[in-house]
């Protein structure tokens, strides 16, 4: 193989509970994500690491954090892991840390490096990049300057014509712009939070949106409302030469 690329398997607001058959908006998550992963596991190409971009709980517990454990351990893969705003930082830390889990940080594989990181705000639906996030964040970007860069984060930093939700966003998305317009060697800004899906080419860097892996909502609406698409993921493919390949994949919801 001339160019192996790297297969990531992206899922976001996964919304799990303690209790394995609570429902949010109609929808069991706990088997929405498990079908997910089936899914995923058995298409065509290989999952080499999970990227989940948080609302990895919808009751911010630890049970719902020890239920994401078990549900992705088995893909003996690693899973890269950031919060959202439904989620308890401290104790998804906690509960997942150690291999295969990593949460926030730098991640190195090939010729690329994945940056995660955490846009939580305590007691805020919308996100905000602390001046920590945003130092941390240049001087990574300095030093991984001879590679191709994957950003990460829950909040979406570009509007997507979406009122209520556009509120809700990544609050400092200009401090974060001014961050990565100094970085030629970013490729691509991932997040979750709006799901639905969403491919936005700035400066030549993709940003990117994955739907749910439960339940959607309807993109450009000025108020919130559900969308009736199925549960889904998103195929990131990460060649070595800096070209990224995406695909998002919907499956038939479970019932
Ligand atoms: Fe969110």
């Amino acid at each position: 193989m001339a160019d192996p690329a790297l297969s990531i398997l992206h899922i976001t607001d996964t919304h799990l509970f303690a209790a394995a058959d609570e429902r949010l908006r109609g929808v069991n998550t706990c088997r929405s994500l498990r079908a997910v992963l089936k899914s995923a596991s058995t298409a065509a190409r290989p999952v080499d690491a999970v990227l989940a971009t948080g609302d990895l709980s919808q009751d911010e517990s630890a049970g719902a954090y020890r239920r994401f454990r078990e549900l992705l351990a088995p893909l003996a893969v690693p899973v890269w892991c950031l919060p959202g705003n439904h989620d308890a930082p401290e104790r998804l830390a906690a509960t997942l840390a150690g291999p295969p889990f990593q949460v926030g940080g730098a991640v190195v594989r090939g010729g690329w490096t994945l940056l995660l990181l955490d846009s939580v705000m305590a007691g805020d639906h919308g996100g905000r990049l602390s001046a920590a996030q945003l130092d941390w964040l240049a001087a990574a970007l300095e030093e991984h300057r001879q590679r191709h860069v994957l950003i990460a984060l829950h909040h979406h930093v570009l509007p997507l014509q979406s009122r209520w939700l556009d509120e809700l966003g990544l609050y400092n998305a200009a401090e974060l712009l001014q961050v990565i317009d100094r970085a030629p060697q970013l490729r691509a800004v991932v997040a979750g939070h709006v799901h639905q899906a969403s491919d936005i080419l700035r400066n030549g860097v993709r940003f990117l949106t994955t739907p749910s892996t439960c339940f959607q909502f309807l993109p450009q609406v000025a108020s919130f409302a559900v969308d009736r698409r199925p549960p889904g993921y998103r195929w990131l493919e990460l060649h070595a030469d800096g070209r990224l390949e995406t695909e998002v994949a919907w499956i038939e919801p479970p019932q």
